[in-house]
C-alpha cells in the first residue's frame, strides 16, 4: 500500500528523472559507432512509438529502420541534416546505432471512408459496425469542414503530425534510458521518396517520408549548452 507521503516522494523522484532526461537529450550530431543499442532497449523505444496516441486513433504512419550501411548511404547525398558534411564527420547516417525513417500515410489510405480505414477500425480497433459508421461520419466532417484537410499533401501533413507524436515519445523514452537521438528533417523529400521507391519498394502514392530519427550513444559532449525561451515567454495562462 502506498500512503500519500510515499506517493509524493515517488512523484518527486519521477519528476526529477523526467527533467533530467529532457536536459540530457540533445540533437546528437555524431554517435559512437562502436556502441550499439541493445535489442530490449530498442524494442522499448519502438513500443513507445506504437503506444503513442494519434488523431481518431488512425495510426497513419509506418517506421522504416535502415540498418544496412549500404542502404543508409543511398540517402547521404541529399540528407544534409545527417550526412556530417557540415562538421566533416560521417554524420548521424554513418554513426547511429539505429536509423529510422517515418513514412506518413497519404490520402490513398487516409481519406475518409477508405478501405484501409474500414479495415483498421474493424481489425485493429475491433469496433462494432455502428461505431465505425459514426466515426466515418465524424472523420469526414473533420477532414472536409473542421480542419479543411482537402488535398493529398494536406492529408500527408496531418499524418506527419501524428508521426511526430511518436517521434517525440521515442526520443524521450531513449533519453530516459541514457540513449541519445537526433530528429532529422534535413533532407530533400522528393529524392528520399524516389530512393524509397527504387530501393525499398515503397509506393510514394501511399507513403511519404516526413522525418528521420537516429539513435545511439553520443561520441562526445554536446557542442553547445541547451538554450530555450523562458517558460513565461511561451506559456500564457488565461
Ligand atoms: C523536426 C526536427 C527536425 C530536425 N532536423 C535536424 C536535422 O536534420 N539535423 C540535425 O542535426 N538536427 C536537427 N534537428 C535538431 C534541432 O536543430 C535541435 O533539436 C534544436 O536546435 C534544439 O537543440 P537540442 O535538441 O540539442 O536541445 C531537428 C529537430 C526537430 C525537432
Amino acid at each position: 500500500m502506498t500512503n500519500q507521503t510515499d506517493t509524493v516522494f515517488a512523484s518527486a523522484d519521477i519528476q526529477e528523472q523526467i527533467l533530467q532526461a529532457f536536459h540530457f537529450r540533445h540533437a546528437t550530431k555524431v554517435f559512437d559507432p562502436e556502441r550499439k543499442i541493445g535489442d530490449d532497449e530498442f524494442n522499448t523505444i519502438l513500443e513507445s512509438a506504437r503506444l503513442s496516441p494519434s488523431s481518431f486513433g488512425m495510426e497513419p504512419w509506418q517506421l522504416l529502420i535502415v540498418q544496412s550501411p549500404d542502404k543508409r548511404e543511398l540517402f547521404r547525398d541529399f540528407t544534409w541534416g545527417a550526412n556530417g558534411a557540415f562538421n566533416g564527420t560521417a554524420g548521424q547516417l554513418g554513426t547511429a546505432s539505429h536509423f529510422a525513417i517515418f513514412l506518413a500515410h497519404t490520402g490513398a489510405t487516409m481519406t475518409h471512408h477508405s478501405d484501409y480505414l474500414q479495415r483498421h477500425m474493424k481489425e485493429v480497433k475491433q469496433l462494432p459496425d455502428e461505431v465505425i459508421g459514426f466515426i466515418n461520419g465524424a472523420y469526414q466532417k473533420f477532414q472536409e469542414q473542421d480542419f479543411g484537410i482537402e488535398g493529398d499533401r494536406q492529408i500527408t501533413d496531418w499524418s506527419a503530425r501524428q508521426a511526430y507524436i511518436a517521434l517525440a515519445n521515442m526520443m524521450t523514452t531513449a533519453a530516459l534510458m541514457g540513449i541519445d537521438s537526433c530528429p532529422i528533417e534535413g533532407f530533400e523529400m522528393d529524392k528520399a521518396s524516389a530512393v524509397l521507391e527504387q530501393y525499398f519498394g515503397i509506393d510514394p502514392a501511399i507513403y511519404q517520408p516526413v522525418v528521420m530519427v537516429a539513435f545511439g550513444y553520443r561520441a562526445g559532449a554536446p557542442a553547445h549548452p541547451k538554450t530555450r525561451r523562458e517558460l513565461d515567454h511561451l506559456v500564457t495562462w488565461a
